[in-house]
């Protein structure tokens, strides 16, 4: 265990960095290809070292107070105009992060049947939707109500329909969900939410910024924003496939009336007025600086190229496992992110937890979920397909038993 009492002296920086960089080799390698979900990497070094130079010249700024950063202020402007004409919203604010974005929906859902006089909000979704539903449900005293997905891995309409009742506040749909990357039936249950008059929340969090450029460049993509009637609010993340760095994420709302309710406003204070668009009081610069010079620098053509080469990912991780004995895809997904698991009519025993750690000796580092193993592709996995299918047949030959690795996601708590 290492000392953590309070530092008594202070230690020269040269050898903070030197401790740093050499106890960095022995983590997580995302340049490499092996590693999914966590980075989203574009492989493109401009991009990078552009990031590099931005969250630098911005990393003191405080976006507390916009108006004392005019660059930040007109930044934060234009990537949010971004952001609307992308989903056709018509307001909404930047955040740290898809939960953060979660939390605020969900905050407007609960005042929003508080208004019309629902005092025990409830909030309905699939079993997919992601834990921030659960986590936003815990921290604002919303009862979340949990419908069963089908075989197709997709929300179920009429398990919406029985579980809606006076009390619900929202419903949640996701584009897609993060364990099978399918985009659940948005528009109908938004239009089933419209009839009923509740509130109806795309997360968008993982697709928000890829599934626009996927269509555009011809796939079959079911819509999913501010196009389906009955949608009110959605939620996209920037460092996700919009390729910035961690911490900036979108809230967007087909009603300026409804943003409204999640702009708090604080008057009766000596230190003088408080108001605020987000969770969070001080805001660092950089993620803002960063998202605006990213999403400048890309264009729609960046983005159709970045999105082609995830597409082109995509299609070659899905063919090395139609190429494994006795494993699929499953369900089929509708974008870059899957679950790999065991097909069901395959002869002979395969344990995809073993599968999984014959893997993971070969350099990778598979996600393990419930139902199989799951894997989210950037642009950098263009290059290792072919490396993946022959290191995934290789590890299905192989096998052995599994290390019994947990099903883990996120969050160590300490
Ligand atoms: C579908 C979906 N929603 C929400 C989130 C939460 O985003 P964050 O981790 O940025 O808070 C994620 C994260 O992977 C996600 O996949």
């Amino acid at each position: 265990m290492a000392d953590t009492s309070f530092p008594e002296k202070g230690r020269p920086s040269e050898e903070l960095l030197e401790e740093m960089r050499a106890e960095r080799t022995g983590d997580l390698d995302w340049r490499g290809g092996k590693a999914f979900s966590l980075v989203y990497n574009t492989d493109d070094p401009e991009l990078e070292s552009l990031q590099h130079e931005v969250a630098g010249m911005f990393l003191h700024e405080n976006a507390l107070n916009p108006f004392r950063y005019a660059t930040l202020l007109r930044m934060e402007s234009e990537v949010l105009g971004m952001t609307r004409s992308l989903f056709g919203a018509s307001a909404g604010s930047l955040s740290s992060g898809g939960t953060e974005s979660i939390f605020l929906a969900v905050q407007t859902a609960r005042d929003h049947a508080r208004a019309r006089g629902v005092m025990a909000p409830e909030l309905v979704c699939a079993i997919t939707a992601h834990p921030a539903f659960a986590k936003a449900c815990k921290y604002l005293d919303v009862t979340q109500v949990f419908t069963e997905v089908g075989d197709d891995g997709r929300a179920v309409p009429e398990a919406f329909a029985s579980a809606i009742n006076a009390n619900t506040a929202i419903v949640v749909v996701s584009a897609p969900s993060y364990p099978f990357g399918v985009i659940d039936p948005v528009a109908d249950i938004a239009a089933m939410a419209a009839e009923r008059d509740v509130l109806c929340h795309v997360d968008a969090c993982l697709g928000g910024w890829l599934l626009p450029f996927w269509e555009e460049l011809g796939e079959s993509v079911e819509p999913w924003d501010f196009r389906v009637e009955g949608v009110t609010s959605l939620s996209a993340d920037i460092h996700k496939y919009g390729y910035c760095f961690k911490g900036v994420s979108t809230i967007s709302y087909r009603d300026e009336d409804l943003y409204r309710r999640q702009i708090f406003m604080y008057d009766s204070w000596p230190g003088g007025l408080y108001a605020s668009a987000s969770a969070a009081g001080t805001r660092p610069g950089p993620p803002i600086a960063a998202a605006w010079a990213t999403i400048t620098h890309l264009g729609r053509e960046g983005y159709l190229r970045l999105g082609r080469r995830v597409l082109e990912a995509t299609r070659a991780f899905r063919s090395a496992v139609d190429g494994a004995e006795g494993l699929v895809v499953v369900p089929t997904p509708d974008m870059s992110v899957f679950q790999i698991g065991v097909d069901p009519e395959a002869s002979g025993d395969i344990d995809i937890e073993a599968v999984g750690d014959r893997m993971d000796e070969r350099g990778w580092n598979m996600d393990r979920q419930q139902g199989g193993l799951h894997v989210m592709l950037s642009p950098g996995h263009d290059k290792v397909g072919e490396m993946f299918a022959a290191d995934l047949a290789a590890s299905v030959a192989q096998q052995g038993t599994a290390a019994g690795t947990e099903h883990t996601y996120g969050g160590v708590v300490g």
